[in-house]
């Protein structure tokens, strides 16, 4: 289960082990950075992109989906490699785009939205014109020319304004009317509390879509192993499958697994800055697995400025969740941590009582 657009050869997805160990140093190291671990809730989500991609040519409204969760959950990861698995196709004539992917810039205006987009379009004067003349070339572009049926649009946060926390209206109507005109597909992404509000802040923009997709870290909870511990050491075990190493590094094995999740906190962007440094480290002692050592050091290395006050969790005993989280910097409630699972928000049945009047109940 793994994706990976290899840069070696652009004719082949994926290697075999055997073939990635016979790779030099070099290119095994940049297989490292280059490689996804296809899981669970990645692929429920590729999916639902996919099930709107591809209901653009008969869906009677845009379908639009929104996507959020913390920094470093994967979000921008997930979206581009959809992306890159629909590149453009150039006929003699035009440049079709089936998806389009863009920034949204900070702070969101229309004037900066539309140079967003026409250079993601590859249009060499993405600046130039009036408002008005640019928005016209880009309805022409994606209606017309590029056919484009999908449009990604990264970092919907930016629609809010950092100075007073208002949501940008102005941007977020024009971009509600540009998805209805030209009636593209979107997938709006964006951190998780505030994403959301951007949507609920345009009754017609929120119209369009549904509960978001919520790609959130890892969880540990030894009263629920199934959703959570499992989870996590299945995406360690497909992680490995992956590394470049000629011999079993056990990282899926319950305590080093406990381990890698004190030093990550669950979230895959730590995650994958440990392995990467680990493996390099490893391949630079010519080392064919990696250990606790290497992983020790490659948390000092990366992690431990991120990850302030945690002990090596690669040192000595077990790490204490429960002590880490204690000591763990308190975030202050408020807009970037409003929701916490690590599911899809689920839309509640309305015929269904809310979950509080449940707990009652029972
Ligand atoms: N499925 C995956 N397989 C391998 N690496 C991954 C995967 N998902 C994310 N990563 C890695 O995690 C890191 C962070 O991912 P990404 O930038 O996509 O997070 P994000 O949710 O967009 O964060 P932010 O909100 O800060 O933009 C990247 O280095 C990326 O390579
Ligand atoms: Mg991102």
């Amino acid at each position: 289960m793994s994706e990976n657009d290899s840069k070696h050869d652009s004719t082949k997805k994926t290697f075999s082990r055997e073939e990635m160990c016979k790779l030099s140093k070099p290119e095994r190291l940049r297989w490292v950075e280059q490689m996804r671990v296809f899981y669970p809730l990645w692929k429920e989500i590729s999916e639902e992109i996919q099930r709107c991609h591809q209901m653009k040519a008969i869906a009677a409204e845009p379908q639009c989906m929104l996507l959020v969760g913390p920094s470093g959950a994967g979000k921008s990861t997930l979206v581009s490699s959809y992306a890159q698995r629909h590149p453009a196709i150039v006929t003699d004539k035009v440049t079709l785009r089936s998806v389009v992917m863009a920034t949204i810039p900070s702070p969101a205006s229309i004037s900066n939205l539309e140079t967003a987009l026409l250079s993601a379009l590859g249009d060499p004067a993405a600046t130039r014109g009036t408002i008005g003349a640019r928005e016209y070339r880009l309805i022409r572009y994606f209606k017309e020319i590029c056919n484009v049926d999908l449009l990604i649009l990264d970092e919907l946060q930016h629609f809010v304004d950092r100075d007073n926390q208002k949501i940008l209206q102005t941007a977020s109507n024009w971009l509600k009317t540009f998805v209805k005109e030209t009636k593209v597909s979107c997938i709006l992404v964006g951190l998780q509390g505030e994403a959301e509000d951007v949507v609920d802040a345009n009754p017609q923009l929120a119209r369009l879509f549904g509960d978001p997709y919520i790609l959130a870290p890892f969880e540990w909870d030894e009263t629920r192993p199934e959703n959570t511990i499992n989870k996590f050491r299945i995406f360690l075990s497909e992680l490995e499958k992956l590394l470049p190493l000629k011999e079993p590094s056990y990282l899926a094995n319950y305590e080093t697994a406990l381990r890698c999740f004190a030093a990550c906190d669950g979230i895959i962007s730590y995650l994958m800055a440990l392995i990467r440094r680990a493996t390099y480290l490893a391949l630079e002692k010519d080392c064919e697995h990696l250990d606790l050592d290497f992983l020790s050091k490659a948390f000092t290395q990366r992690l431990a400025g991120e990850r302030r006050g945690i002990p090596n969790p690669f040192i000595g005993d077990l790490p204490n969740l429960e002590e880490i989280r204690k000591n763990k910097p308190k975030q202050k409630p408020g807009k970037h941590n409003k929701r916490g699972t690590n599911q899809r928000s689920k839309p509640r049945n309305p015929d269904e009582p809310p979950e509080e009047r449940m707990k009652d109940i029972f």
